[in-house]
C-alpha cells in the first residue's frame, strides 16, 4: 500500500476527517503505533525529556534526532514519518538548514521535516520557503514551541490575551505565512481553542492541535503520555494506559523469580543436540 503522502492527507482534510499522529522515538513503540492506524508519526525531539533522559528538548542533537528517526522509519510500514528537526539545527544559515533538513530524507529515510517557528519567525518562514522548493516537505509548528521554552518564560500557554488581540493577529498571520511558504499541515501546541480555531479557519492546510482544543484538523500526543510511561502526563493529553505499573510489575516478578529459583526452569535451559 505504500506509506500515507501528502495527497492522502489532503484527501483527508478535504473530506473534514480528522487527522492523527503520535510521536515515537524508536522501532518498536513505532512498529505498534503505525500498526495502530496513525496517519503520521512524529519522531519529536521531545525525545530528550520522554526517551534519552535530559531535562527538556534543547540538548538534542542532530546526531540523535537522525538516530531515533531511522529507527522509526525500520520498524513502520504505513504511516508518513516526520523528523522533528532539533535545536539549533536551523536558523543559522538557510545552506545549514537545508543540508540539516535534507539528512533526515536521506540518512534516516523521514517523510518530512518539522520547524517550530516564532509568532512573525522571518527566518523559519524563509528556511521553510527554500525547503518545500528545494522538495523538502514541511510540517510548521506555532505557538508554545518547546525549542523556544527560555525565552517564553517556560511553559506558557499562548493567545491567553483573546482570539482578536494583535498576538492573535500576528498568529495567524504567521500560519499564512507558512502556508504561503509551503508548509502541509502546521501543529498548533499550547493555544488556547479560541486561537486555534482562528488559525483553522484562516489557513488551508491541515492544523494538528495539541493543547489546542477542538476546532482544528487533526491531533498530536506525545506517545509516554498516550501509554502512561515515565511518570505524569499532561492535562491536555490523554492516558490510554499504564506502562509504568504494567512494567514495574513484570520487572517485580522477575525479580522475585530469580530470587526464588522460579525462573529459569529446565524449559529455559538448553541441553546437548543428543538428548532433544
Ligand atoms: O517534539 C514533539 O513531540 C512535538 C509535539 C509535541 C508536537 O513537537
Amino acid at each position: 500500500m505504500g506509506r500515507t503522502t501528502i495527497r492522502d492527507l489532503e484527501r483527508k482534510y478535504r473530506d473534514d476527517e480528522p487527522l492523527t499522529m503520535l510521536t515515537a522515538y524508536d522501532a518498536p513503540i513505532g512498529k505498534l503505533v503505525d500498526e495502530g492506524g496513525v496517519d503520521m508519526i512524529l519522531v519529536g525531539d521531545s525525545a530528550g525529556h520522554n526517551h534519552m533522559g535530559y531535562e527538556d528538548t534543547i540538548p538534542v542533537t542532530m546526531d540523535e534526532q537522525l538516530s531515533n528517526t531511522a529507527s522509526v522509519v525500520r520498524g513502520t510500514e504505513d504511516a508518513m514519518i516526520v523528523g522533528d528537526m532539533p535545536f539549533g539545527s536551523y536558523g543559522a544559515s538557510v545552506e545549514e538548514s537545508v543540508e540539516n533538513a535534507s539528512r533526515f530524507l536521506q540518512e534516516a529515510g523521514a517523510d518530512a521535516v518539522k520547524l517550530e517557528t516564532a509568532p512573525a519567525g522571518e527566518t523559519t518562514i524563509e528556511i521553510v520557503d527554500r525547503l518545500t522548493e528545494l522538495g523538502i516537505p514541511v510540517q510548521g509548528h506555532l505557538g508554545l514551541t518547546p525549542q523556544r521554552m527560555n525565552e517564553l518564560g517556560g511553559a506558557v500557554i499562548q493567545g491567553r490575551e483573546g482570539p482578536d488581540s494583535a498576538f492573535a493577529d500576528e498568529l495567524v498571520d504567521t500560519a499564512e505565512r507558512l502556508e504561503e511558504a509551503g508548509i502541509f499541515s502546521l501543529v498548533l501546541e499550547g493555544v488556547t481553542e479560541a486561537v486555534a480555531k482562528r488559525i483553522t479557519e484562516a489557513v488551508d492546510v491541515p492544523t494538528i492541535g495539541i493543547g489546542a482544543g477542538r476546532y482544528v484538523d487533526g491531533q498530536v500526543l506525545v506517545i509516554t503520555d498516550v501509554l502512561g510511561l515515565g511518570g505524569e502526563g499532561y492535562s491536555l493529553s490523554k492516558q490510554y494506559a499504564d506502562l509504568d505499573s504494567v512494567i514495574r510489575e513484570a520487572v517485580e516478578s522477575y525479580v522475585a523469580d530469580v530470587e526464588s529459583g522460579t525462573f529459569p526452569t529446565s524449559e529455559n535451559a538448553y541441553e546437548p543436540i543428543d538428548a532433544e
